[in-house]
């Protein structure tokens, strides 16, 4: 994110190790990105990968199901042809695998010594960066064990960091716990807590959208405003993560973490300046803001669903209770949407409405910021009623842009008003590069920008707004899941939620 008007340059030496290396986010995710870093000539030559995982297999096995995956990721960018071998080469040739028990303390003492020969043959300069691709009940212990083996400590000018995935906690005090253990071990700075919707492009065009334009920022406030609606839709169901999300459901996988950031991002004041610091401390502030509601409120300002069968692009699906894993009455939840309100003299008054979930009837995640009506009709004695509020739709995926949608005259001897688009698409500008979303992510820890990652204080704000929602939901069965159809645009119950404040919702699809 520092290198916003720069070109960026090829990190510092440094030695990556993935935990958690035979893992699916390794395979589709991490080291896609590294390779695809490596066709940027963004990673220093002074660098290697240590793969650790359980497995007893030879690195070449390792290297071999890494191929196959980085292949496929090119290929699914419709250009097959453009898998760099030589690239490819050149990053296999500096990846090693270990086998290493997180729980055993010997693992660790064999994870220094391979690093210190790296540091001798790759001249990595004991630089560590630490990836922890494994499940959350690993993230405490494994910081501990790298503490007591000493190698998170930073001495003579090395760096040391650790990445962590998400899902950051459970509830608000299982996060404050986290937190607290390896933050006895670390120091703040040297801890990334990762959020990959931070690294889609146009979750980090947001701010630059807003700040480095002085066009919409006059009006972005309660006086032009009416209401913001965040959408993260999915067609995809639960797939083979059954086991995990049914201790996890929707509101944790995705409100206090991918939701929060772009609700932040969007109604964040503009930073001081883009260090890591200032953007933090400006999230921070508005998350701080939301109010958090009394249990008896939840009912008025929280929906829940649960999808049953139904068909995604004329497919038969099954419904979440029948996916592998799943209890046949499971009270888990598959969809979510709020209602939020954030307190302070920007947005006082202006709903901010969200909503996400799975086997939703089309992939669309998008912002949308609908605009006060004008405050007088001027066209008394014509056909033109009302006109239709101004919309901005920010799209973060797919068909990533910007588009505002105003009225304007249909030509012809009568007034009749027509929606009209101003369409901004990222590829008629920039092109399409493939890319993870982890790239920019990976390559900002190595540099030591934490710009795009979560402070602690960011991480327990979110839970503490998510946390009466979660209590309420735990004291009560919901009575009707399944109560929307895979396919459709989600519960009854969430369209209710607008309709009692006059509103509605802008349609998926
Ligand atoms: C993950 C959630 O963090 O984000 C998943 O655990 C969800 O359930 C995914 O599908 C969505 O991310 P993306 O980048 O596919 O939109």
């Amino acid at each position: 994110m520092g290198e916003i008007s720069t070109v960026a340059k090829a990190a510092g030496p440094c030695s990556m190790v993935i935990f958690g290396a035979g893992g699916d986010l390794t395979k589709r995710l991490v080291v896609p990105a590294l390779y695809n870093l490596a066709c940027g000539k963004l990673l220093p030559e002074q660098f290697a990968i240590t793969g650790v995982d359980l497995a007893d297999i030879p690195s070449d096995k390792w290297h071999e199901t890494l191929r196959e995956m980085t292949e496929q990721f090119v290929d699914a960018g419709g250009h097959p042809e453009d898998f760099k071998p030589e690239v490819w080469n050149w990053l296999v040739s500096r990846m090693s695998y270990l086998r290493g028990d997180l729980n055993d303390p010997a693992s660790y003492q064999k994870l220094a010594e391979h690093l210190r020969d790296l540091d001798a043959k790759q001249q990595t300069g004991g630089n560590y960066l630490f990836y922890l691709a494994v499940a959350d009940r690993f993230f405490a212990p494994t910081v501990e064990h790298l503490g007591a083996s000493k190698l998170t400590t930073q001495e003579n000018g090395q760096w040391r960091r650790v990445v962590i995935e998400k899902p950051f906690g459970h509830d608000l005090n299982s996060a404050r716990e986290l937190n607290r253990r390896i933050l006895r071990v670390l120091d703040e700075t040297q801890i990334y807590r990762i959020d990959h919707f931070l690294g889609k492009e146009t979750v980090q065009n947001l701010m630059v959208f807003r700040f480095a334009n002085g066009f919409f920022e006059p009006v972005w406030n309660r006086d032009r405003i009416d209401n913001v609606q965040i959408t993260v839709a999915e067609t995809v169901g639960v797939e083979r993560r059954g086991k995990f999300y049914e201790n996890t459901g929707a509101l944790r996988d995705m409100v206090p973490n991918h939701m929060f950031q772009l609700l932040a991002m969007t109604a964040m004041e503009a930073p001081s300046s883009f260090s890591a610091d200032a953007v933090r401390n400006e999230k921070e502030k508005v998350i701080e803001s939301l109010r958090v509601c009394a249990p008896e409120e939840v009912k008025c300002m929280a929906v829940r669903g649960q999808y049953g069968p139904g068909a995604i692009d004329g497919n038969p699906v099954v419904g979440y209770r029948q996916e592998a894993d799943v209890a046949p009455d499971s009270p888990v939840e598959t969809y979510v949407a709020l209602k939020l309100m954030i307190e302070n003299w920007r947005w006082a008054g202006v709903p901010f409405y969200i909503r996400t979930g799975k086997r939703l009837v089309k992939r669309k995640s998008a912002i949308v910021i609908r605009f006060k009506e004008a405050p007088q009709a001027l066209f008394r004695g014509t056909a033109v009623t009302r006109p239709a509020p101004n919309c901005l739709v920010i799209r973060v995926q797919p068909e990533e842009g910007i588009a505002l949608e105003f009225g304007a005259k249909i030509p012809g001897p009568t007034m009749k008003l027509g929606e009209v688009l101003m369409d901004f698409k990222y590829q008629d500008y920039f092109g399409a590069a493939p890319s993870t979303g982890y790239e920019t992510l990976i390559y900002d820890v190595m540099i030591g920008d934490a710009t795009l990652f979560q402070r602690a204080d960011n991480i327990e704000a979110g839970w503490r707004v998510v946390q009466p929602v979660l209590d309420f939901w735990a004291s009560e069965k919901p009575a009707n899941f399944p109560n929307y159809a895979a396919g459709s645009h989600g519960p009854q119950e969430a369209d209710e939620l607008l309709e009692r404040d006059g509103r509605s919702w802008r349609p998926i699809s």
